[in-house]
């Protein structure tokens, strides 16, 4: 490597596969309001403690040392992120941190009608919402019991206020929701929503369980292609998406393929949760503690010599095909 090569990536994060870290997926809650039967279990409550988490003053240090090395997008997530009190202020502090060009969340939009305009204001310009049927009783299913209409309520409420785009993710599971693909993707065109499907992970306990309902995504393709006519396309976004367009309108439809195709060859984000653990793989355990050495009082220059130390540890891929049993935490943990 020549020197002038040298200089452009030596302050970035470069892990040992020689991919290039740019987008941090940031937990600031494990907690959430529903209790999606593939996430968490009935009645689950052994969440994280409050002296636990990082405070906003220390999230935003350590957003502010990665985006000094490069990283452009960061994406809140939970549990639920909404519900951490006071997140417009954290997404304002995070806003303000130059370099970061791409500040998203992802949300089961139960509370965004609340947030939706204040989200908008402190810097949130695009939103990412679970949702994986539009059926009262089988949302209700699904969730643990909640009711659709919030959700609902929670999109208008984000459409009005100009976020832009809005993505749904649906998790497609054979027998949950196999029979809904084109009312959801109806209801994303009718709207100007850009609709995702995601194959079931085995993700904690209740992801592995949830294998049972594996739908394969090609298969939902090739039907989805009998009805609608689907060209490749591509739209802005951080994550691992592949799009297709339906001829002749401006739907977007994007297909998230973990265990048939998986894209851990170009994966570009780590993850960091609400205790301040650096997770370097969703489909791994690997990890690395940041709170101990933000709270023993660690430089800015140690905390980066710190995150280049972690990226070390980031493995090549997820082993969910093989090795299923693997990862123990519950998705809630990371929010995906
Ligand atoms: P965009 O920037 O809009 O592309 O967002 P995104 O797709 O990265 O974020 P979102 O939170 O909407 O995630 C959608 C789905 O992709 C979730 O089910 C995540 O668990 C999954 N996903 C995101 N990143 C990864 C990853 O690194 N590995 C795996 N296996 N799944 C991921
Ligand atoms: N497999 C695939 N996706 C999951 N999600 C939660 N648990 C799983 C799982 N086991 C999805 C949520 C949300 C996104 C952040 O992750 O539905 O859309
Ligand atoms: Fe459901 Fe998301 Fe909550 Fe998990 S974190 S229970 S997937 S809404």
């Amino acid at each position: 490597m020549n020197k002038i090569q040298n200089k452009t990536t030596e302050n970035k994060l470069i892990d040992p596969f020689g991919r290039r870290i740019e987008y941090i997926r940031l937990s600031v809650t494990d907690k959430c309001n529903l209790r999606c039967f593939y996430c968490l279990p009935k009645g689950f409550k052994d969440f994280d403690v409050p002296d636990d988490w990082l405070t906003f003053d220390e999230i935003e240090r350590v957003m502010r040392a990665f985006a000094e090395m490069g990283v452009a997008r960061v994406r809140l997530t939970g549990g639920e992120p909404l519900v951490r009190k006071n997140i417009s202020q954290l997404i304002g502090k995070l806003d303000a941190i130059p370099g970061i060009n791409d500040l998203s969340l992802s949300t089961n939009a139960t509370l965004l009608a609340k947030h939706a305009s204040d989200l908008k204001k402190s810097g949130i310009s695009r939103i990412n919402v679970s949702l994986d049927s539009l059926r009262p009783e089988r949302f209700a299913e699904i969730t643990g019991g909640s009711s659709l209409q919030p959700v609902i309520d929670g999109l208008m409420a984000a459409k009005d206020a100009g976020l832009t785009p809005i993505k749904i993710n649906m998790v497609a599971m054979k027998g949950i929701n196999d029979d809904e693909f084109e009312e959801m993707v109806a209801f994303c065109a009718e709207h100007g929503f850009t609709l995702r499907m995601i194959e079931t992970m085995p993700v904690g306990s209740t992801g592995q369980e949830a294998g049972k309902h594996f739908l394969s995504l090609q298969e939902v393709k090739t039907q989805l292609e009998k009805r609608f006519d689907l060209i490749p396309s591509v739209m802005s976004g951080g994550g691992p998406a592949r799009y297709m367009r339906v001829n002749g309108t401006d739907l977007k439809i994007g297909f998230i393929t973990p265990l048939t195709q998986h894209f851990c060859e170009t994966c570009n984000r780590v993850r960091l949760s609400a205790d301040g653990t650096l997770y370097l793989c969703m489909g791994q355990n690997h990890t690395y503690e940041l709170r101990p050495l933000l709270r023993q009082g660690i430089s800015d220059n140690e905390l980066k010599e710190k995150l280049k130390e972690a990226l070390t540890l980031k493995p090549k891929e997820h082993h969910f095909n093989d090795e299923p049993g693997k990862v123990v935490r519950f998705m809630s943990k990371l929010g995906g």
